[in-house]
């Protein structure tokens, strides 16, 4: 191998790969009299190692060599990272366009003949210096800006969950300020089966009593081992006085009552503990009628002295949703529909599919909505209500959950007489994780 350091005084060092030492030399001798440094090799190999370890800013490429031609070698060059940007010119006594398309196709970046043309090779290196000079503030632009985009990604993507964190958080404050608004009436439906379940165990102890009492008489009787008709004409006095024959009649209704009532709680507490959950990562494929159902039997107490509800159900597929979140949106819409009815109305819900979509709509007799407070109905903190009774969150937040599931909602309204609320959901669609932000 030949290696010699000519310079080491300039800023640009350049590669002269050759086993032909005359050319090494003249071509090294024209650059070093204009400024540049040189490294020699007489081996691609070891040209190849050399640009590996320490990059030059320019390769001069023979074309013809013994071990690695120059082909192979520049096609090495730029198949590796660290050596790929540098430079490479292909020095070749053959002018063919052949041999040209080949050095292209190795990646060369520029060619020179042999005689050589001293006034050509310092242009040519010059020119290729100047590109790569840009070449490479450009890359460190670029970088530059990558890293910039990234920063700007991170931040952008922690205000992002923080914001979402925050909207979270609303969702389901509002959702318990319509259980705290809705709760005198949801206490009143507790207590109402609690009260009867209460005088029925009352009124079931004193029959117990009676019948225990009854029972110790015919006990008795029976003991004594020669009942006579004295005996049987007290036992059938005792039986009266006690009014066990009316006992027997009420004790089964009591009971059936009571477990009623029990029942009732217990589905007020399910339905209520289902809407106040924190909503859970995981979507459901649910029926959305029992959604509703849900819903209206938290909103029942509000609505029952209002409206008469009624229910109109097509046959509904089931509907891979948050269903804790369109339970919120139906509840809101049932509880804005009881508020609307000034006396006494109806309140009508329907539910039914078509054309890939599942729709929901509530329906009122109530006041109806003019246009100028419809054009403001989504907006978040518009109400019309007086204070503590209602925060204006309602709709906007309905409206974000049903276009989070890739719905909307439509409003239909007549002053004085009616509106109609209506959820459309599509079928197909994969809601994100988290309401978006709008
Ligand atoms: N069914 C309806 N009939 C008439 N007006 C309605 C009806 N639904 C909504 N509105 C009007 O839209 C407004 C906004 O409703 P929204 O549900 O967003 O808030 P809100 O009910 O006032 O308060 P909350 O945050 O407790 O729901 C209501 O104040 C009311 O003026
Ligand atoms: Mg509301």
């Amino acid at each position: 191998m030949t290696e010699l350091k000519t310079s080491n005084t300039v800023s640009h060092t350049i590669f002269i790969v050759d086993d032909d030492r005359s050319s090494q030399e003249l071509l090294s001798d024209m650059l070093t009299r204009n400024g540049y440094a040189t490294n020699l090799f007489s081996s691609g190999a070891h040209a190849l190692q050399a640009a590996r370890e320490e990059p030059p800013d320019l390769i001069l490429l023979d074309v013809m060599m013994p071990d690695l031609d120059g082909f192979e070698v520049c096609r090495l060059l730029k198949e590796s990272e660290t050596t790929r940007r540098i430079p490479v010119v292909l020095v070749t006594c053959l002018n063919e366009k052949a041999m040209r398309l080949k050095g292209m196709a190795a990646g060369a970046d520029d060619f020179i003949n042999k005689p050589f043309d001293a006034t050509e090779i310092l242009m040519r290196t010059h020119n290729l210096l100047l590109v790569k000079k840009y070449q490479d503030s450009l890359k460190v632009h670029s970088e530059m800006l990558e890293e910039q985009v990234r920063q700007r990604t991170e931040d952008l993507e922690t205000v992002i969950s923080e914001l979402k964190s925050a909207q979270r958080q609303m969702i389901q404050q509002e959702k318990m300020a319509t259980i705290g608004q809705l709760s005198a009436g949801i206490a009143h439906e507790i207590n109402n089966p609690i009260g009867f379940i209460s005088s029925n165990t009352v009124s079931l102890a004193k029959y117990c009593e009676k019948i225990l009492k009854f029972m110790e008489a015919q006990q008795e009787a029976l003991l004594t081992g020669k009942t006579d008709s004295r005996d049987v004409e007290r036992l059938q006095a005792l039986r009266l006085q006690m009014k066990i024959e009316l006992i027997a009649k009420d004790i089964p209704e009591m009971i059936a009552e009571t477990l009623e009532g029990v029942e009732r709680i217990t589905s007020i507490v399910r339905d209520l503990k289902c809407f106040s959950r924190v909503d859970e990562s995981e979507q459901k494929l649910v029926d959305i009628i029992q959604c509703l159902e849900t819903s209206i039997n938290i909103a029942h107490n509000e609505l029952k002295y209002k409206a008469t509800i009624k229910r109109e159900y097509g046959d509904l597929p089931q509907l891979r949703c948050y269903p804790q979140q369109l339970g919120q949106v139906f509840m809101n819409l049932l509880v804005n529909a009881a508020h609307a009815i000034d006396t006494q109305g109806e309140v009508t819900v329907r539910a039914w599919s078509e054309g890939g979509n599942i729709y929901v709509s509530i329906s009122d007799t109530g006041c109806g909505i003019p246009d100028e407070v419809k054009a403001h109905i989504f907006e978040p903190f518009f109400t019309t209500k007086e204070a503590g009774k209602g925060t204006g969150l309602g709709l906007s937040i309905s409206n974000e959950i049903v276009r989070n599931h890739g719905g909307e909602i439509m409003v239909e309204s007549e002053v004085g007489h009616r509106s109609t609320f209506t959820v459309s959901l599509p079928l197909d669609y994969a809601a994100p994780l988290i309401v978006s932000i709008p």
